[in-house]
């Protein structure tokens, strides 16, 4: 697999905040799959997959209280997704540290199906929501929503930039 990995507008879920996030774990698969592909060893390649499980949780929270304020009926559902699909990734990365796998090309698939099918179809389900109840107006969830959402996000700091 060596083709690149770019957020394209069907990724969109028209809210502008999550768009620039979904972004960013798109950034880290692309930078992972360099890594990979110009053999950047498997330290480098470790930290680029740390990077992506780290945001990926900070992301996961901020979507959960985003859902929970605009009174989401899927909220369960999604966040119980989250934490399959953080489990998952954990599994993968665990299996790697102890040997057991290694950083491959047979992993950005797994994280690139993991990431675009989860986007494309629970996302997609929550976003209808925001924007049929009027909890995003425009692209934009509206400030002191998004200011509710961010407080809730342990973490955040080290990602404050990427949004
Ligand atoms: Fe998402
Ligand atoms: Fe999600």
């Amino acid at each position: 697999m060596s083709s690149e990995f770019k957020w394209s507008d069907e990724y969109s879920v028209g809210v502008e905040e999550i768009d620039v996030q979904h972004k960013k774990l798109f950034d880290l698969l692309e930078k992972l799959r360099t890594a990979i592909h110009e053999k950047h060893g498997s330290a480098a390649c470790v930290e680029i997959l740390e990077e992506l499980v780290s945001y990926t949780k900070v992301h996961f929270t901020l979507e959960e209280s985003l859902m929970r304020l605009a009174h989401y009926e899927n909220f369960e559902a999604h966040q119980q997704r989250h934490r399959d699909l953080v489990a998952e990734v954990e599994q993968m990365y665990q299996k790697i540290q102890s040997g057991g796998a290694s950083i491959s090309f047979e992993l950005l698939h797994f994280l690139r199906n993991w990431l675009t099918k989860h986007i494309l179809n629970e996302d997609m389900a929550y976003a209808k929501h925001f924007a049929a109840t009027g909890f995003v107006q425009g692209q934009s969830v509206p400030a002191p929503a998004m200011a509710a959402a961010e407080a809730s996000v342990p973490g955040k700091r080290k990602w404050w930039k990427f949004w």
